[in-house]
């Protein structure tokens, strides 16, 4: 470990004082109530939390593990959490959303107008043959009404599916597809950074590709007000759809275990799979860690920067802060527009007290504050916070310490979360007012969450050597299943190398010699984090070799980078002969618009090399790791010796 990985950073007394989890003896003892009793402790935490139609006689049900069910005999519903019972509580009145718009235009909803907009929503699903256990596909950006199109499903216990409005028409019809979905509930157009971009035509081409007959109606959002194309019988403004529905909705009660949500995420193979959540588990962890992690209390303002498209926004926007009856933000646009103060004038403007972004946004604003001091956080008041959070990817230590020094001014525990899609929340972060922190470390386990590092046979290894990590005991919101796939949720999660008693996070971790703090050493699969985006190399791989007229072969490998975390770079074989200079940068552009177009802009390489083949072993196999090194412009140091043609190494030595 560096100098500056081991610095402690202890909570401050009055953080530990008025904290939900005050110090370390009270994290600790949680930890040893869930180890004492498991179940019991889950009961008790799902009896507090959630409110239940149904109250359930059994918490945990492993008799088809890992199809682990929890809570299952009990009933209920996410939207009466989320709305109905702040109302009944008195909090009608207090505001449950600030909308912020993109070009600064701020609504406001209170719980009792959100809960009013999720019922006329639900009753226009309702009115458009939207029943329990259908599936809704929700492409739209940030804002009140995509909060309240997954409350209204929820409410009428159909499953929602929102794909990142950043993905192609191409993505969005393999996900609409493999959903099965009948409807779709979308905006005209959406708008990022002075920008109007569309949506309404990209579901249309979607939906030209085939394969989504199953479609019956697509309710448009008026965003822009511009001109969109509007096919009779299926496509219906939601103004239209919401005019004369009643402003309450029966919730419609359902089991524990039942769908929630789907949303695609990717894997080491080609094809994002479709992580499906429980109701009852999943609403419990949102609302607990939401809590705990956060310090969440009564008057706070909670702004989480993610998108909807994203987990993240799931949990710690839509579900988390809304079940507590918090007060929270909802950002329309970018952090860099109209310039790379915005966040920093909304927290200022907001006075929100509790901010969560990613670490990647954190480095971008950081370059930016150091060139011009305008937007750096120190022309702001900034003295409403008192808690930060980080989520996505590894934080380095140097992005912590200005996060913490001058966005925190140095008096904000930084919780930096560990977590996954497939986790549904929090699984490794401290907890503001007891666990004292280190840049760059995870920390400790969320109370109940047994987490470990492995080696490849499953057994633990000791503190200070790095390995696989892994969770021993299932938990709450895990995921229940891949959509149509149990069979790649059991090869993918509980593999056979651990005798399906584990759960892979597809994570590596070393835990400290002397702490045993966490620190997450990357991805252990052929998964990609860029920007906080999680991206399958064999995915983009596919888009590059989909481009037929040119592409022969192509391999897509990480390198480092200092903004975005990891960034993509594709090494490519083309059907014509290599090309360099300036044909060269027109074809990587070539093949750069192909994959926004296959996947979504997300997933262009940074680096796109040329080569007459891809090095390979005698057997035929890409030799990744050495790929690996040339994209780090690094001296090849693995044995090259069964390379078919070492001179290519030089022809790859070039990116366009
Ligand atoms: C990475 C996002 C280090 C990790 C919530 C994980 C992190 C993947 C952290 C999940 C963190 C997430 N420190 N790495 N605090 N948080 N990751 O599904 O590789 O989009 O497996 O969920 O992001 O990404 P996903």
């Amino acid at each position: 470990m560096s100098e500056v990985d081991s610095k402690l950073y202890a909570p401050a007394p009055e953080v530990v004082q008025n904290a939900h989890v005050s110090g370390m003896e009270a994290y600790q003892a949680l930890v040893a109530e869930a180890e004492a009793d498991y179940e019991g402790y889950w009961g008790r935490l799902a009896r507090e939390f959630v409110s239940w139609q149904q109250p359930f006689t059994q918490v945990l049900d492993s008799s088809n593990a890992p199809f682990f069910k929890w809570f299952a005999d009990g009933k209920l519903n996410a939207s009466y959490n989320c709305l109905d019972r702040n109302v009944e509580a008195g909090k009608g009145d207090k505001t449950a959303i600030i909308f912020e718009a993109d070009g600064g235009e701020v609504t406001k909803v209170t719980y009792k107008e959100l809960l009013e907009r999720t019922c006329r929503l639900a009753n226009a699903l309702k009115a458009q043959g939207v029943k329990k256990g259908d599936r809704v596909v929700i492409y739209i950006a940030m804002s009140i009404d995509g909060v309240a199109a997954m409350q209204a499903c929820a409410r009428i216990g159909a499953t929602h599916s929102v794909v990142f409005g950043g993905f192609s028409a191409q993505s969005l019809r393999d996900r609409i597809e493999d959903t099965g979905a009948k409807l779709i509930i979308t905006a005209d157009h959406q708008v990022r950074g002075g920008k109007q971009l569309p949506l309404k035509a990209i579901v249309d081409e979607a939906l030209a590709l085939g394969g989504c007959e199953k479609i019956e109606k697509v309710l448009v959002v008026k965003r822009s007000g511009a001109d969109v194309a509007m096919t009779a019988g299926r496509d219906v403004w939601m103004d239209d759809a919401l005019a004369g529905q009643d402003s309450f909705c029966e919730p419609e009660w359902v089991e524990a275990e039942h769908p929630l949500f789907l949303l695609y995420t990717s894997g080491s193979t080609g094809k994002p799979k479709g992580v499906q959540h429980s109701t009852g588990g999943y609403l419990l962890h949102a609302a607990l860690t939401t809590k705990w992690t956060f310090d969440l209390k009564d008057n706070d303002v909670f702004w989480c920067t993610a998108d909807i498209g994203w987990v993240t926004g799931h949990t710690y926007i839509t579900y988390g802060p809304l079940a507590l009856g918090a007060t929270e933000i909802v950002f329309e646009g970018v952090p860099t527009y109209p310039d790379a103060g915005r966040f920093w004038k909304m927290i200022q403007d907001h006075k929100v007290t509790v901010f969560y972004t990613a670490p990647t946004a954190i480095r971008s604003l950081i370059k930016a504050a150091e060139s011009n001091e305008a937007v750096h956080p120190k022309s702001y008041d900034l003295s409403s916070l008192r808690i930060l959070g980080s989520v996505g990817e590894p934080i380095n230590p140097a992005a912590w310490e200005w996060y913490h020094q001058h966005v925190g001014g140095g008096r904000c525990p930084i919780v930096d979360t560990f977590w996954q899609t497939e986790t549904g929340g929090h699984m490794i972060t401290p907890l503001p007012g007891a666990t004292p922190l280190v840049p760059g470390s995870c920390t400790l386990p969320f109370p109940g969450i047994q987490a470990a590092v492995v080696d490849e046979t499953g057994k633990e290894v000791p503190w200070g050597q790095g390995g696989i990590l892994v969770v021993k005991k299932p938990w709450p919101s895990m995921i229940r299943t891949i959509w149509g796939d149990p069979e790649r949720f059991k090869k993918s999660y509980y593999p056979e190398d651990f005798k399906g008693q584990l759960y892979l996070a597809g994570d590596g971790a070393i835990r400290d010699a002397k702490t045993g703090y966490f620190t997450i050493t990357g991805r252990i699969d052929d998964v990609l984090n860029v920007s906080g985006h999680r991206m399958g190399t064999m995915e983009i791989e596919s888009a590059l070799v989909s481009c037929t007229e040119l592409v022969a072969e192509a391999a897509v490998v990480g390198r480092p980078d200092e903004t975005t975390g990891e960034a993509i770079c594709a090494f490519v074989v083309l059907k014509r002969p290599r090309p360099s200079g300036d044909e060269a940068k027109a074809i990587a552009k070539q093949l750069r618009d192909h994959i926004a177009r296959e996947i979504g802009p997300i997933a262009k390489p940074k680096d796109i090399r040329f080569g007459d083949n891809l090095p390979k072993t005698r057997s035929g196999k890409i030799m990744r790791r050495l790929l690996r090194s040339v994209a780090k412009n690094e001296a090849v140091t693995q044995d090259t010796s069964t390379l078919e043609n070492p001179a290519i190494l030089e022809q790859l030595g070039q990116a366009y």
